[in-house]
Parts: structure tokens; sequence; C-alpha cells
């Protein structure tokens, strides 16, 4: 869940270049950062190594110049936030820095043996034995044996088939103008640039300096230096003979503010722009993915978080629209429910990074059962995008706000259109996602977002928050509450309607606020029924409905769209966790303790 950062080439602003890289990665971690840089004017070079707690945001380096340098913004695993558990992390002598994004399961008993042999280990990350296990190594190793890069690479290599658990690894020796890393599981990508050679977390931080990237493969290693990138293969240590450069042509959409406060509220107020390029662009993928799930023994729709509930809708879309049954797993259980799949079996994997590892480790293990896998993304070229057969690329644009919006309900615009396609209706599909395009619209525009900014101060210190749907709202009122939970960090809990009586509704107290979405369907009558009994309780209660009822407290009045009542249903929620969040002085873009993409177990 890290973000990691590396250059080495002829560049002397290497330290300046490795911040801002660590800037675009931020949403992958922000508890604190560091940088280690290759003081190449002293002889011997020696490291020079910056850390600090808390947000980058708009901090310079001390670090002066330098053609290699490598840095990294922690989302703490082990250990807690402090400066001795920022990365970059240093061996014995001070020699080498490693930086790391994953979790090393065995790195106690490591720990231990090191200790044993005398090793003083300075923080309580599970990353600072690979510099202990590396200087064991190199020592083991000699002097004397190959080329001195060729030799931090082969010691890597070595510690890295030590360690249990999903890992991406970097090391800077600075006595060599290189960097070696390793990776499984974690991502690493390999960036060749005209002035030298970079290597990140994720594509989006490279695409300023090189288009010519190199996806780390699942046990590859690599060795960086100014004039060329050699990749490995670690359980042999033999070179990869041409390993896959990719020539990337995607646009770099400019990820800026555009005038908001936040990126969480500019990427809400993106929604009927990208809804309406979906509509107009999409259709063909949609009927493939309805062509394909129609074809299919089984059918699985798989994702975590906001990615599990967008599922979970796709499972209620594809048993009203298309009468199929679609069935909707969460990502991080899925590995364990799996074993009827088979090559007629369908898996479409839902993500907004492309990245989270509980939904890529269930993907290849269905792959391992020959099962087909879809998967709707939203970055091209993410591990999830170049694992599955027909990857879908939502096109919502870069998100940065941890909170996934806009991705959520273009997931649920392509099932929407993919469910109606498969009853051979997508123009009629389109249609809704258009509708839903121009309710959002104008739901953004004309007084409902002041209506929600006054219910946030008016909720804003109550404790607990409960949001009740049936039928395609249940899965609504789990995203209602997780994005009120996430950014607020107000306690806020979603329900199937219908389970109210059977123990929840004993959490009613006089002025609790329960959010209802009612749309004008066969769910109607049920959930206001549902309404009634928590305000009988002394419930406040929020409709989300286009019918006025005296059950209300407060009434958002959204548009009758039919199907797409979920797609619409989803901005007021977003509106007010946005709202909440600001009334309580919270940072709505980078919530604490959570990260864009989960890329640890
Ligand atoms: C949603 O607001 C959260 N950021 C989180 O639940 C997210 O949906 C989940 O981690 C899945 O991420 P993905 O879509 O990138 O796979």
């Amino acid at each position: 869940m890290c973000g990691i950062f590396g250059y080495v080439g002829a560049d002397d602003a290497a330290p300046q270049l490795v911040l801002a890289g660590l800037k675009k990665l931020e949403y992958r971690g922000y508890d604190s950062w560091g940088i280690a840089a290759r003081q190449a004017t002293l002889a011997p070079s020696r490291l020079l190594v910056e850390k600090h707690v808390g947000k980058i945001g708009q901090a310079t380096t001390s670090l002066r110049e330098s053609r290699a340098a490598l840095g990294h913004t922690r989302w703490a695993t082990h250990g807690g936030v402090t400066e001795a558990n920022a990365h970059p992390h240093l061996d014995c002598q001070g020699r080498l820095a490693v930086i790391h994004n994953g979790i090393i399961e065995n790195h106690a008993e490591l720990r231990r043996a090191l200790r044993e042999t005398g090793h003083t280990f300075v923080s309580q990350t599970d990353t600072e034995v690979v510099c202990h296990l590396l200087e064991e190594e190199l020592i083991r190793e000699g002097q004397d044996s190959g080329e001195p890069c060729t030799r931090l690479i082969g010691a890597l290599m070595s510690v890295f088939r030590r360690l249990d658990g999903l890992s991406a690894i970097a090391v800077l020796d600075p006595q060599l103008e290189c960097i070696a890393v390793a990776k499984n599981g974690s991502p690493l990508v390999l960036g060749w640039g005209a002035d030298g050679n970079y290597l990140a977390s994720d594509s989006s931080a490279l695409l300023d300096h090189t288009r010519k990237l190199t996806f780390l493969e699942d046990g590859q290693a690599a060795l960086v230096t100014s004039d060329t990138i050699v990749v490995y293969d670690v359980s042999s240590a033999e070179a990869v003979p041409e390993p896959r450069v990719w020539d990337i042509t995607w646009e770099q959409e400019i990820d800026s503010l555009d005038g908001h406060a936040h990126y969480m509220a500019k990427e809400i107020a993106e929604q009927p722009a990208v809804l309406r390029r979906l509509a107009a662009q999409q259709s063909e993928a949609a009927q493939r993915l309805a062509d394909t799930i129609m074809q299919a023994s089984t059918v699985h729709l798989v994702g975590c978080g906001s990615a599990a509930h967008a599922a979970r809708c796709g499972e209620y879309l594809f048993s009203r629209v298309a009468c199929r049954q679609a069935n909707c797993v969460v990502g991080s259980e899925f590995g364990y429910l799996e074993d009827f799949l088979n090559e007629r079996s369908v898996v479409v994997g839902l993500s907004q990074s492309g990245e989270t590892i509980d939904l890529l480790e269930s993907m290849k293990s269905a792959r391992l059962r020959h099962a087909h896998l879809s998967a709707l993304v939203n970055v091209e070229g993410s591990s999830l995008y170049r694992l599955v057969d027909d990857p879908i690329l939502l096109g919502a644009g870069p998100e940065r706000c941890v909170l996934a919006t806009k991705s959520f309900t273009a997931k649920l615009a392509v099932l929407l259109m993919a469910a109606y396609a498969a009853r051979g209706r997508i123009e009629a599909g389109r249609a809704l996602v258009e509708q839903a395009a121009d309710e959002i619209q104008s739901l953004l525009s004309n007084g409902r977002v002041e209506q929600l900014r006054s219910l946030a101060r008016r909720i804003a210190g109550a404790e607990h928050l409960y949001v009740i749907g049936r039928g395609p709202s249940y899965p609504m009122a789990l995203e209602a509450a997780l994005k009120i939970k996430e950014v607020s960090y107000l306690h806020a809990e979603g329900f199937a309607g219908g389970e109210l009586k059977h123990g929840v509704i004993a959490l009613i107290d006089d002025g609790t606020p329960c959010m209802v979405l009612a749309p004008n369907d066969e769910t109607f009558r049920a959930i206001l029924s549902g309404a009634e009994e928590i305000k009988a309780r002394g419930g406040y209660i929020i409709g989300i409905s286009p019918v006025a009822s005296d059950v209300w407290d407060e009434h958002i009045v959204v548009a009758d769209v039919g199907e797409a009542a979920s797609i619409v249903n989803a901005v007021p929620p977003q509106v007010l966790a946005y709202e909440l969040a600001l009334t309580r002085g919270l940072d709505p873009d980078k919530p604490r303790n959570l990260a864009k993409s989960v890329t640890v177990k």
C-alpha cells in the first residue's frame, strides 16, 4: 500500500525528481515518507537520508545533488508511525538503503536469527530484516565475486527467495550507481528514460518522464542503472532475455483539482461526464461482457470495499433485467469459495486501481482453474488489466481521493448496460445511463448540495447513523454507510431493510439519523414501513426518494430513473459524507488509516 519511486541517471536532481514522484503516489499511503540519495562528491560515496512523519504536502527535500535516489511514502503495516519506522531502512554499516511495499510474513523469525548474529535493529518494521540479510549476503559473497552491481542484484535475489509474503523491494547502494529491485505480488513498474531510468509503484508517476515501461511480473527482479535495465527471474537468478517494453499510448489525464477544494468534490462533480462518456463509448464492451456472461455456466462478480458493493448491485441488475444469476463475492473471501470453478465459469473482477491484492490473488487462483476472466477496471496497464482475458476500462479518469465515487457509479453504469445488452436492449441501458447523468447533473447544481450541507451540520455531532435499503438498494445502503464512515469517522452502518426487526432496530435512539433509500419500485412500500418503525422509536428519517412522504424528516428529492436508481442514489450520500468531513474539519481526500489501493493482505 506504500508508494515507491526511484531514479538513476544523468540528472543530478534525483532527490527532487523522487520527491515529485512520491507526491504523485501519496494516495497509496501517507503516514510518513523518506528519501535516500547517493552523495557522489564524497569518496567513498555515502548515503544521504531524510525521513519525516506526516503527509508530504508542499514539502521540499534537503538532500543535495545526486544522480541516484530512492523514495517511499508509507502506509504502516508493522510498527507505529514514527521517523524510525519510516523508510528507507539501513543496515548496521549504514551502507545500504532499503524501501519496501508489502508484508514479510516471516520477519519475526528472521529478525531473531539476525539478532543472534549481532545485528542491531532500530525500527519495529518487517522491512528492516532485508537490510541486515543483504549485509550478511554481501559479506558472504565476498568482494571479488563479480561486478559490484551484479553482486548486489544477486544478493537481493537470494535474500528475496527467503522472504514469505507479497512484497516489492528496492535497494540503493551509494557506492554503486544502481538500484536493485525485486517483486512478488506488490506492483512495480520500470521506466526506460532518455536521461536515465526509473522505477515506481504505478505507471501514473512515470508518464511525465517516459512512455516506455516494463511491468515487473511476480517472481522477477531487476537491476536499474543509468544506461539500462536488466530483468531477472528470481528463482533461477537468470537474466530474462528481452523483457517486454510497453509503449504507453494512453492519455495521461491531468489530475489537477480543477478549481475544486478537494479531489473528492472534483470527482463527485465529474460523474455526469463520465457516465455520458460510458454510454457513448462502452456499449460494445458491455455487449461483449453480456455475451460472455450469458454463455457461462456460473458467473461471479468479485470486488473489495466499494467494488464489492458494485458487484452486489450487478447481482441484482442481472437478476432483475437479464433474468440471469450472477453471484457477488467479496474479493478477500473468493479464494475460499472457488473449488467448483472450471473452464465454463466466468469471473468478473471489479476494481478502480486494478492493484487490490485480495482481488488479484482470487483472480489468479480462478485463472489456475481455467475460468474466463473479465474485469471492470479504471487503471490501464494495472495488474488486473494485464491479468484478465477481457479488461473493460471504466474511463473515469484518475481518481485521487481515497474514496471511490466516480469509479463506483461508472461500474454500475457498465453493469446496467451489460444487463440490458443481455436482453438485446443495449439502447435502453444506454438511455438509462444518460438519464442518470442528467439527474446527477441537476442534483449537483440546484440547491440539493446546500440542503445536504445543512443536513451535515445538523447531524455532525451524531455518534451513529444507519442506512437502509431493500433489493438493489441494499448494496447501496452498504455503500452509503461506507462513504460516511471512511471520510467523517462517524459510525455508519448499512442494512437490508428487512433485517431491521431482527435485531438492528435496538440501536435506534432519540434523534438517531437514519437514511432511507426508497426508489419508486416494488421495494417502496416495505422500506417506508421500515422507516415508520424507526421513526416510532425516535429515529430522524432522511428519505432519498422520488416520492414525497410524511415519514421523511428530511427529503432529498431524486428523479425516478427506473433501474438506474442506484447510480443516482449513490450521489447524495457521497455529498453528505464530503460535507460531514468538512464540518468535522477532516481531510476528505486522505482519510486516516486508509490508502487508495490496498496492496497488502
Ligand atoms: C472505497 O471508497 C475505498 N477506497 C475502498 O473500499 C475501495 O473500494 C477498495 O479498497 C477497492 O479498491 P479498488 O476498487 O481499487 O480495487
